[in-house]
């Protein structure tokens, strides 16, 4: 059984070996460090099953709008569906917090995170072009707008 919870700051070991098996250019620690446990308007959840965390989400959160900033999950437990939870525990906190507008950025090449998200009906905007410095690579903004 899968359960999603805010996460604590004993998480972040976890979730930063997720985050370096999950991109060839990882967040340096600090500052995920940072982000994860100072940053008051970031909200990061992880999805749990039998006391290991697998998976985690992570959100910032602005007036009118919301960010998605990063969700991934581990290797051996892609495809079963946590991605998905993860998403839709963003989407309920945006809910709560009433907010319409969900942006998020993601790499042109990232298949499975963009049918993801489209499969929870974000539209791509625009491409921002070599947004990626590490390697040039294109990034799509997305956006979900709940009316
Ligand atoms: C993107 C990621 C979070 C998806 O997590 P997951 O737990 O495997 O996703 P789920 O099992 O919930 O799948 C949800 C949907 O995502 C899409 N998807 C997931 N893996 C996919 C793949 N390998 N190829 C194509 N689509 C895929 C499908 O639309 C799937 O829906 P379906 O099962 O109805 O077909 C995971 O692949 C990951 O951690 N990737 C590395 C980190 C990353 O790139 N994060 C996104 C940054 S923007």
């Amino acid at each position: 059984m899968i359960e999603v919870r805010r996460s604590t700051p004993e998480d972040f070991k976890k979730v930063y070996q997720i985050e370096c098996e999950s991109y060839k250019h990882p967040w340096g620690m600090l500052d995920f460090y940072d982000d994860f446990v100072e940053n008051p308007r970031s909200v990061w959840f992880v999805a749990v099953e039998c006391d290991v965390v697998i998976g985690f989400a992570g959100l910032w959160i602005g007036v009118e709008e919301m960010h998605i900033v990063n969700v991934a999950v581990t290797k051996s437990q892609r495809k079963k569906g946590v991605g998905k939870t993860l998403v839709c525990q963003l989407l309920k906190q945006a809910e709560s917090e009433n907010i319409s507008k969900i942006f998020l950025e993601v790499r042109k090449s990232n298949i499975p995170a963009i049918n993801l998200y489209k499969g929870f009906g974000f539209r791509e905007m625009y491409v921002r072009k070599g947004y990626y410095q590490e390697d040039g690579e294109d990034g799509i903004v997305m956006i979900l707008e709940n009316k």
